[in-house]
């Protein structure tokens, strides 16, 4: 049995579909503060080898709650998602961000090491390297955030290596570059109240709601910011074989990125390609705290895990469009 927290959120509900696909049985926990019910719904619906053996609407901050669950099932491994997660709301309200991820963690680390789990996944970010001082980012680069949700990411790294280290369970901490996608099935993808990414903005834009591109004045080839993407279903992938590796007694950190670096102009222009048609655009300042190059070195995640980003930008942006149609249906 497997436990995801956050399962009912983007990249946690694309990873359910991982495990569930591999024939792994599936325990989702989500506060359903940003995650959503009707995906638990249509996961659960799904026709895969594995199955949704529970789902509890518990908040990782109430340890009580989440004691219930670990006393109910033996988990094999915990992949950890929940968090809250917009680099803006985390400068405004810090006090979210390090109850929610910092404290949440906590509980749960907690539970990992009093009911003796062996192994877990943690999805981190690049956010926790700030500004880069190199052009590609490995993972031994300074670990410098430059907002409370990148430190309360890196506090949780700290924190899950110094428990391993004591109390012996093995972990993967994977850091993040731009996720974006959905998977071909379309049961779920990117579904945020309050949307900032890229793609699903650029998807979302019409006469009304003009696509605002943020600083087209960076020092980079077209000006605009260059971003490293990978795609949900890949992602979701790596988590399944971090799990195979770490069980077998081992831990690591991971880039997930191509080092293959696009513009928000280049991304812009293939989403127009994608859809066939122009879609209004306008250029607007910077956006605070953008830098203007985020690109992993990602020899690691294929060194350990042979794992690479498969899906071609285009095929993710397509997926992306087609969930965004069928989310408007929900
Ligand atoms: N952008 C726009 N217009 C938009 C949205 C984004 O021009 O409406 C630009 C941004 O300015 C940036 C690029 O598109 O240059 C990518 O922006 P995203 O918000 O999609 O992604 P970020 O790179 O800012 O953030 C991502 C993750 C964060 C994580 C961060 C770490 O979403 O969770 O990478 O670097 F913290």
């Amino acid at each position: 049995m497997i436990l995801i927290t956050g399962g009912a959120g983007y990249i946690g509900s694309n990873s359910v579909i991982e495990f569930l696909k591999n024939g792994y049985d599936v325990v989702i926990v989500d506060n359903l503060s940003t995650g959503h019910i009707q995906i638990v719904e249509r996961l659960k619906n799904t026709d895969f080898e594995g199955k949704i053996k529970d789902f509890f609407e518990i908040d990782l901050k109430n340890k009580n709650d989440l004691e219930k669950v670990f006393e109910k099932y033996d988990f094999e491994a915990v992949i950890h998602f929940a968090a809250a997660s917009l680099v803006g709301e985390s400068v405004k309200e810090p006090q979210k961000y390090y109850h929610n991820n910092v404290f949440g963690t906590l509980n749960l680390l907690d539970c990992i090491i009093k009911y003796k789990v062996k192994n877990l996944v943690f999805s981190s970010t690049a956010a926790t390297y700030g500004n880069p001082i190199s052009d590609l980012i490995d993972e031994n680069h300074v670990q410098k955030p430059i907002n409370p949700y990148g430190n309360t990411k890196l506090a949780i790294e700290y924190m899950i290596k110094d428990y391993a280290h004591a109390y012996n369970f093995n972990y993967m901490i994977f850091r993040y570059f731009n996720v974006i996608g959905a998977n071909k099935e379309v049961i779920t993808g990117e579904w945020h109240d309050i949307e900032t990414h890229l793609v699903p903005n650029i998807l979302k834009a019409d006469e009304e709601k003009v696509f605002s591109l943020f600083g087209d004045d960076y020092d980079t080839k077209d000006g605009t910011c260059v971003r490293d993407y990978i795609d949900v279903v890949d992602l979701a992938r790596a988590h399944r074989l971090a799990f195979e590796y770490i069980k077998n007694g081992k831990s690591d950190i991971v880039n997930l990125g191509t080092k293959d670096g696009k513009t928000v102009k280049e991304i812009f222009n293939i989403c127009e390609k994608v859809l066939d048609k122009k879609i209004p655009l306008k250029i607007c300042e910077r956006r605070e705290g953008d830098p203007a190059k985020l690109v992993a070195n990602s020899a690691r995640s294929k060194e350990i895990l042979n794992w690479e980003n498969k899906t071609p930008l285009e095929e993710s942006i397509k997926n992306a469009y087609r969930w965004e149609q069928e989310r408007k249906k929900l």
